[in-house]
Order: structure tokens, then C-alpha cells, then sequence
């Protein structure tokens, strides 16, 4: 069996230590080099191809991106279908393929797979809501990135007596904003989950300081969506129809120094969560997921997501992970409730504040 391999989506840390793990496991188990496609689901429209031997993955395992280079989605795929996919893979000799990728990606592997191809998924995104793992490729050094960021504006803020807001990545879930607002101390984490009450997170900061606080850090996701009580500009959706995300970060800063009057300075931590070196956990989990599911390709175990769950790999049915979200859990949003903002949680049953 020849196996092709793509890199899908927004670029993160860790995706070369999975493709290393690709190519080892198909040399083992194969006894065969890899098709290596370059940008994403680009590269097989446009027989844009690479042959990946052991030889091509050394010193990749440490480094960040992608060495396949990757893509957003494209219009061809969108009008032609999977079609001309199919015809390239055919011409290239490839029989089996492992997609690398997040949400968009998953979506074209069901769809192949929907069509009769083999297909084995590996999620990727540092936004960690791929549904049929408890973990992404990317997240885990994106968090300790956006936690360092917390933990500096920790110690400028005290100096100064500020509130500092920092923006962080997070389209519709708000895994990296509660993680690394929990692990931080953020005073607010804001998600995308629970729509956020600007009022009553004003109050608490200011009833914070009145008391002994001289610093507030609160965490914004860039999905993170006001309640009905203020309007978020409209900042309109791009070619595909997605919702363009710019500038929550800013608007909550702007809304918190207005309403407490104390002052506020606003950092959006962008596409530094993505790039760099991965860290240990995510050059595992790339090397793990990778070679599993090269595994599975030669298995005959095909038409799935390989993840890992608490019990050790996962194999989903594309059917079931492809086009859903996996947000924050009941617990974690639970947990959020100690420092944050969910309106629903944050009196408790009998009333009182937690804070
Ligand atoms: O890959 C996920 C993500 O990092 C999101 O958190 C963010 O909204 C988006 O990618 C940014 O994508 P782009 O690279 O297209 O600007």
C-alpha cells in the first residue's frame, strides 16, 4: 500500500514530529517512502507532490509549522468536489491517505472517505475542539504560550495597578482561553461558550481592587460573544461566510476602562500561539497519532479520526467527528465559574457571589 499525507488548515507546533511518525511507520510497516502533498488539500489538486523518506524527516521533529506547507479551504474543492482528488490520488499510486488537520480538513477526508477512499484523520488545531480526542496536536504548546503571556502581564499589571486583557485564539471554543486562564490566575475568562455580561465582570473587578487587588488579567477568546446588554462591532465574514474575528480583545478593554475607570491595556497574543518549537507533549502526541494512524491505513481500519482519550488511542467514525465542535466541558465551565464571567453560574444557588 502507498500512503500520500497532507497538512491542513492553520499552520500549529507539532505537525512535523506527526509526519516524521507517518514516514517511520509506513517504512516499518510498509517498507515503502510516502507521498507527501504540499499546502494542504492544494497540493492534491495540483499534483503538487514530495517523496518523503526517513532521510527527508531528519531534524524535523523540533521545529515548528509544517514542512508540507498547508492551505485553507479552496474554491475548486468546493465546486468540484472530491472528484479531481480522487483522479490525482489514482495517478499518484496512492491508495491510502492520512489528512492532518482541523475542522475544514476533516470535513474533505469524509467526504473522500464518503466516496470510497481510505482515509485516516489526525486532529490538529491549537483551538483543541476537533470532537474524538481529548487532545489536538498544537494545543498544549499553544497553552503554555498563552500562560507565560498571562504570567508576564501578571507582574507589569501589579506594578502599575492595571487591568490587563489579553486576547487569545479560540474560534468557537475556549480551550486555551480557560486553560490558560485557569493555570494563570486570570480574575475573567472569557469564551465562547457563555456569552459574556461586561457589567457584571466591571463589578467584580472594581469590588477586587476596592478590596487588596492592585492587578486583574482577564482572558479573552477571540470568539468570545457579548450577551444581549452591549453590541459587538460588526466585523462581517470572509469569502467562505465565517464569522472574521478581530478586535473582541480590544472592545472588552475599551468597555473595562470605561465602566470601572481604572487603566486598562490590551494585548492580543496571536499567531505567536502558533508558531515555535512544539512543546514535548505535542511532539509526543504528533508521533503517537502519526504513527497510529499509519497503522490503521494498513490495518484496513480506514474511514476514521485517530485520537487519544483517557484510555489510550480513540478511533472515531469520520461520520461522527467530522462538522461538530468539542467545547469546553460541563466541568470545565464549572470551573471557569470560580474566575469567570458564564452569567448562569456565576451566583450561586443560594444567591451570593462567589466573589
Ligand atoms: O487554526 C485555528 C486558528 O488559529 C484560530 O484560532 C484562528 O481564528 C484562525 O486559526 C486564524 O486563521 P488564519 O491563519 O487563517 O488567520
Amino acid at each position: 500500500m502507498r500512503i500520500g499525507v497532507l497538512t491542513g488548515g492553520g499552520d500549529c507546533a507539532g505537525l512535523n514530529a506527526a509526519l516524521r511518525a507517518v514516514v517511520r511507520m509506513a517504512g516499518h510497516l510498509l517498507d515503502r517512502s510516502v507521498v507527501g502533498y504540499r499546502r494542504g488539500w492544494n497540493g492534491v489538486l495540483d499534483g503538487d507532490a514530495v517523496t518523503l523518506d526517513a532521510e527527508a524527516m531528519r531534524g524535523v521533529l523540533s521545529r515548528g509549522g509544517t514542512m508540507l506547507g498547508t492551505s485553507r479551504s479552496s474554491r475548486r474543492l468546493q465546486t468540484e468536489g472530491t472528484a479531481p482528488l480522487l483522479a490525482q490520488l489514482e495517478r499518484d499510486g496512492v491508495e491510502g491517505l492520512v489528512t492532518i488537520g482541523g475542522d475544514g480538513t476533516l470535513i474533505t477526508a469524509r467526504r473522500l472517505s464518503d466516496a470510497g477512499f481510505p482515509v485516516v484523520a489526525v486532529p490538529k488545531t491549537i483551538d483543541n475542539d476537533v470532537c474524538g480526542t481529548d487532545s489536538c496536536i498544537g494545543f498544549d504548546t499553544a497553552l503554555g504560550v498563552a500562560t507565560e503571556a498571562v504570567d508576564r502581564l501578571h507582574t507589569t499589571a501589579e506594578s502599575h495597578n492595571r487591568i490587563m486583557v489579553l486576547e487569545v485564539m479560540g474560534r468557537e471554543a475556549g480551550h486555551i482561553a480557560a486553560g490558560a486562564g485557569i493555570a494563570g490566575g486570570a480574575a475573567a475568562v472569557l469564551v465562547p461558550e457563555t456569552p459574556f455580561d461586561i457589567d457584571e465582570i466591571a463589578e467584580r473587578l472594581i469590588a477586587r481592587h476596592h478590596r487588596d487587588r492592585n492587578a486583574s488579567i482577564v482572558v479573552v477568546a477571540e470568539g468570545a460573544v457579548p450577551d444581549g446588554s452591549v453590541e459587538a462591532p460588526d466585523t462581517g465574514t470572509d469569502e467562505w461566510g465565517n464569522r472574521i474575528l478581530d478586535g473582541m480583545g480590544q472592545f472588552v478593554g475599551d468597555l473595562l476602562a470605561e465602566r470601572t475607570g481604572f487603566e486598562t491595556r490590551t494585548t492580543v497574543l496571536g499567531y505567536i500561539q502558533r508558531g515555535g518549537p512544539p512543546s514535548p507533549a505535542d511532539r509526543l502526541l504528533g508521533s503517537r497519532l502519526g504513527a497510529r494512524a499509519v497503522e490503521a491505513l494498513a490495518g484496513g481500519r480506514s474511514g476514521r479520526l485517530v485520537g487519544v482519550c483517557s484510555t489510550g488511542i480513540a478511533y472515531s467514525p469520520l461520520a461522527e467527528v467530522a462538522g461538530r465542535t468539542r467545547y469546553l466541558s460541563a466541568d470545565q465551565l464549572e470551573l471557569l465559574d470560580y474566575i469567570s464571567t458564564a452569567p448562569a453560574l456565576t451566583r450561586r444557588s443560594d444567591g451570593r457571589r462567589w466573589f
